[in-house]
């Protein structure tokens, strides 16, 4: 044993370190020329076009989303590279639409399974939103979509009326005074007490106080932290090790929060006695159909997570985007309102009844001025990821070996003017009534556009809060143009 110490030692002195050190250089200079030469020709991927650091590391995915505008990056990589880019060196966005329904739909689409990018928005237990086994999603989608359903929903129309109500005296308000306000502030409040009241009969009261509340904070939090470890998730589990990485820290503190808050949300509403048919009264009652199985009281935090997660933010930005677009586009607001005065010639004051969503659904211009803010600026512009299955498939034309990650963003297929006309990139909500014409000058027809207009996703996974959505974006009316935004 001291012999071969005694001679290690030797090596060593005898200017074997450097000869060491050389070794080990030269030893991760050929992997890493190796692993390139790999990534650049030779695999299955290699034949896809894309930026040049995309293709070595995820990490370029997170920088360019840590830049704050991934959704302009997506549409600048499609006019650069193409329908088919790599964004990773195991993943490609499409935009090429037939790839619609063969990555997302419920028959072509079924065994593109949701990545492991949706494992960091879990915080319980994985929930509906980022449960990846497609038989327990199905299961749990049997027990929870009875709460999000038309019926439902129109038990709790008088809810959301109330707070319309409160939304249009605070701008009748503001519009009497002059007070100029972030009406994106606004749509927060209202949405998030909407959500509030619909989850737990139980608003944020930021309509009231117009304050706000440290929800909006927390789960701007948790859409970061989400979207952010989501692009490289095998990076989660060291989150929990408190590593010393103030943002981090923040963000984990964040989560817990809000954790803490959806939990004792919960537990109040369990212990309350209510005839009130809200969401989590809902899916206390609620059973499988098949296995009479009901959720323990874990899923009923995770849900109610879920929900406020998933239907606080994205609602607040459709509402947000709809006002911002037609108040810059005065013909579409003189228009809108015409339409409203004419079919609710007597609602008035923001006092008055408001008309009901089944009322609101019949107005062909209201409706169309959402589409199209839903189109042009769609809340959810991530790429939704989806495994290939095993075998590999053909998709847009090309084949993808099983295991590639694919994907795509609402955005880029928004914006193709072979689908939505010549004018696709502008706010033109007549499109949803006349149609529109494609620059090789054929037709559009509005159900031919319907087809591709996927702010809600597409198939089993698609958005199962839609209606409770398109309810809240329907209600508040557009407050008046005071000054001409250029
Ligand atoms: C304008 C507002 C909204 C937009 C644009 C939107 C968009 C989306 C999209 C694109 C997906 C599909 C995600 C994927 O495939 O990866 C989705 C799923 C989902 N959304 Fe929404 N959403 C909105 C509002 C809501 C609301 C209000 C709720 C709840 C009250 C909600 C709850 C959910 C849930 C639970 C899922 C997962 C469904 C599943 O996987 O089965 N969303 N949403």
């Amino acid at each position: 044993m001291m012999d071969a110490k005694a001679s290690l030692q030797a090596w060593l002195s005898g200017g074997a370190a450097q000869r060491l050190l050389v070794v080990s250089l030269a030893a991760s200079s050929t992997f890493v020329l190796f692993y390139v030469l790999y990534q650049r020709f030779f695999s299955p991927l290699a034949k896809f076009k894309g930026p040049f650091w995309a293709s070595l590391s995820p990490a370029w995915k997170l920088h360019q989303l840590t830049k704050g505008n991934f959704h302009e990056t997506i549409v600048d990589l499609h006019e650069e590279y193409g329908p088919i880019v790599r964004i990773a060196p195991n993943e490609v966005i499409i935009s090429d639409k037939s790839a619609i329904r063969e990555i997302y739909s419920t028959t072509q689409g079924r065994d593109f399974l949701k990545t492991d990018y949706y494992d960091p928005f879990t915080a319980f237990r994985p929930t509906i939103f980022g449960q990846r086994d497609p038989h327990l999603h199905a299961k749990r989608k049997r027990i929870v979509s009875h709460g999000y359903s038309m019926n439902a929903l129109q038990a709790m129309e008088k809810f959301v009326q109330e707070r319309v109500q409160l939304f249009m005296t605070k701008m009748r308000e503001f519009s009497r005074t002059g007070e100029q306000i972030n009406l994106g502030k606004w749509c927060h409040f209202f949405a998030f007490d909407v959500i509030g009241e619909l989850a737990f009969s139980e608003g944020f009261g930021m309509l009231e106080s117009g304050i706000e509340d440290e929800h909006i904070r927390l789960i701007e939090n948790q859409m970061e932290f989400g979207s952010t470890m989501g692009m490289m998730p095998w990076l989660v589990p060291y989150t929990k090790w408190n590593l010393p990485i103030p943002w981090l820290q923040s963000l984990q503190a964040g989560r817990e929060r809000l954790k803490e808050l959806t939990q004792s949300r919960v537990e109040r509403r369990r212990h309350k006695v209510s005839d009130r048919k809200d969401l989590l009264g809902r899916l206390i009652e609620a059973t499988d159909p098949v296995t009479g199985e009901k959720l323990d009281p874990i899923d009923l935090r995770t849900e109610a997570f879920s929900s406020i997660v998933a239907g606080s933010d994205s609602t607040s930005s459709a509402l947000s985007y709809t006002f911002h677009h037609i108040l810059t586009h005065p013909s579409a607001h003189t228009k809108l309102v015409s339409e409203l005065r004419t079919a609710f010639p007597n609602a008035r004051s923001s006092t008055d009844d408001p008309p009901t969503y089944a009322e609101l659904g019949r107005l062909p211009y209201l409706q169309a001025c959402i589409k199209e803010s839903l189109r042009l600026t769609p809340p959810a512009t991530i790429n939704l990821p989806r495994y290939v299955p095993s075998g590999g498939r053909v998709l847009a034309g090309t084949y993808f070996p099983g295991g590639t990650t694919v994907g795509m963003s609402a955005i880029p297929v928004h914006l193709d003017r072979k689908t939505f006309g010549d004018d696709a990139g502008r706010y033109v909500p007549e499109r949803w009534i006349e149609g529109a014409v494609a620059p090789d000058g054929e037709r559009l027809s509005p159900e031919d556009m319907m087809r591709y207009w996927i702010p809600f996703g597409v198939g089993s996974r698609m958005c199962i809060g839609k209606n409770v959505a398109m309810l809240e974006v329907s209600y508040p009316r557009p407050p008046p143009i005071l000054h001409r935004v250029s």
